[in-house]
């Protein structure tokens, strides 16, 4: 199978999953990137059996609209019961790294108000240990600089990401050959420097449950 074949069966997993808890009420939390877009294009038909979605990025607001989805401004919404979205990496705590798509502040929050994350991803973001995958940290423009200097101090190779602005008009740094031994207080730390807006480590809030998509079929984990 290839790596978009591994990536459809989990946005259909994920479908399955959640199927049976849509209610007319339902508002659902949707990620953003490749396999995020895979499970939007197969809620389409599902959209009269619930309320509508929170979008974690510009883009994914966009697609969901465009088959017919409402999409709500998270202001207005409550706890969501599910957020769906794809990894860069993951691990067996259900730890991960996000924001290859630059969309991780938004999508950390609309993860924290949500019942139940479900992480969709091919086999090839399940890891050991965190950190192969350059770690993304959003940061405040003015602040770029320090924040990299506090992030050499850390052990990572910072590079800024030229030309990109995320949907909240920040920049984006990339920590390379920075290997991540614990998550939790990796990730708190990084949010402590002045200038970050947050960073692209997903453990003090993980998934709850992972859809892994493997050659054999849909492998499930759940916490
Ligand atoms: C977006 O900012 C990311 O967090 C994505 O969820 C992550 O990069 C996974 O993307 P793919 O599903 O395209 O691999």
């Amino acid at each position: 199978m290839t790596q978009d074949e591994l990536k459809a069966a989990v946005a259909d997993a994920a479908i399955d999953e959640i199927t049976p808890h849509l209610e007319k009420e339902t508002v659902l939390g949707i990620g953003t990137g490749s396999t995020a877009n895979l499970f939007i294009d197969r809620l389409g038909p599902l959209r009269d059996r619930f309320k509508g979605a929170v979008a974690s990025s510009e883009a994914s607001a966009e697609r969901l609209k465009g088959l017919g989805i409402e999409v709500f401004e998270l202001n207005h919404v409550g706890d969501v019961p599910f957020y769906i979205d794809g990894a860069d990496e993951v691990n067996a705590h259900l730890h991960m790294i996000k924001g290859g798509g630059a969309a991780l502040t938004r999508e950390k929050i609309v993860a924290a108000c949500a019942k139940r994350f479900i992480c969709i991803a091919d086999g090839s973001k399940y890891v050991a240990q965190l950190g192969q995958f350059p770690l993304p940290v959003e940061v405040i423009p003015m602040a770029r600089s320090y924040v990299a200097r506090e992030l050499v101090k850390l052990g990572a190779e910072p590079v800024y990401r030229q030309g990109v602005v995320t949907d909240n008009g920040n920049h984006i740094i990339d920590c390379f050959n920075f290997m991540i031994e614990d998550p939790v207080a990796m990730e708190a730390r990084i949010n402590a420097i002045v200038g970050v807006v947050t960073n692209g480590l997903f453990a003090a809030r993980g998934a709850d449950v992972l859809l892994l998509g493997k050659t054999y079929g849909v492998e499930r984990k759940a916490l």
